[in-house]
């Protein structure tokens, strides 16, 4: 394989089967789907890249810089990307919980603003909270960000839909599985391959797994 760009290495990642005796799970075929062999470390590289890449011809004149609220994959991409295009690129959070990501995010040029907010991930039903508050500014601004709002942005599950979904079909010989388990930021991977998967086969089940309890899990909760 061959490319001109680093990001047209996004996605198209191997699904491996796990040895039953690592699993430990019996008459189960368990599948992982090597999300972090995309180029910046994850999955979501391909959210990112979705979002970002039809607004960028023209950013760099328009002295826009990207913005996004994330504390940690979604940055790793966007700053990666932004730097490529000559942007700068302001990752805004509540919590910068490992420093080894704040560490290369700070190397990849990143400019961090830490909130002094309880949840981890923007929960637009906790008003008071200052990363609600300040996505609500954000989106009223106008001003010269490019905002690729991952929480709202239909891009984000698209990728999902369009990439990763169809990908795991193809790799299971054009079936889809009986379960598909993902772990729920925004909820645009779970949400994009679970309308893949369920237009190949409605009766697949998703389960969608959470830190901690919320009452916002953006976007899954319209899976069904
Ligand atoms: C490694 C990894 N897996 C899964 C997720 C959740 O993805 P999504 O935001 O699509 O729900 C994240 C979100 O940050 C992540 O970093």
């Amino acid at each position: 394989m061959r490319y001109d760009s680093i990001t047209e290495a996004i996605g198209n990642t191997p699904l491996v089967r796990i040895d039953p005796a690592v699993h430990g799970l019996r008459h189960i075929d368990l599948y992982a789907k090597l999300e972090m062999l995309n180029p910046f470390g994850s999955v979501k590289d391909r959210a990112a890249w979705n979002m970002a890449r039809s607004r960028l011809p023209g950013a760099r004149e328009r002295g826009e810089a990207i913005v996004e609220l994330s504390s940690g994959n979604t940055a790793k991409a966007l700053a990666v990307i932004a730097g490529m295009h000559g942007l700068s690129f302001r990752s805004v959070t509540n919590r910068m919980r490992i420093p080894e990501v704040k560490d290369l995010l700070l190397l990849l040029g990143a400019e961090i603003e830490e909130l002094p907010g309880r949840s981890e991930c923007l929960d637009p039903t906790d008003t008071e909270d200052p990363l609600t508050l300040f996505h609500q500014r954000l989106n009223e601004s106008g001003s010269a960000h490019l905002h690729t709002d991952q929480y709202f942005n239909a891009l984000n599950t698209e990728a999902h839909e369009s990439g990763t979904g169809p990908e795991i079909v193809a790799d299971l010989d054009g079936r889809a599985p009986d379960w598909f388990v993902a772990c729920v930021g925004t909820a645009g991977s779970s949400t994009g391959v679970a309308r893949a998967l369920r237009a190949h086969d409605p009766a697949v089940r998703v389960i969608g797994l959470v830190g901690e309890k919320s009452d916002f899990i953006p976007g899954i909760r319209n899976v069904d």
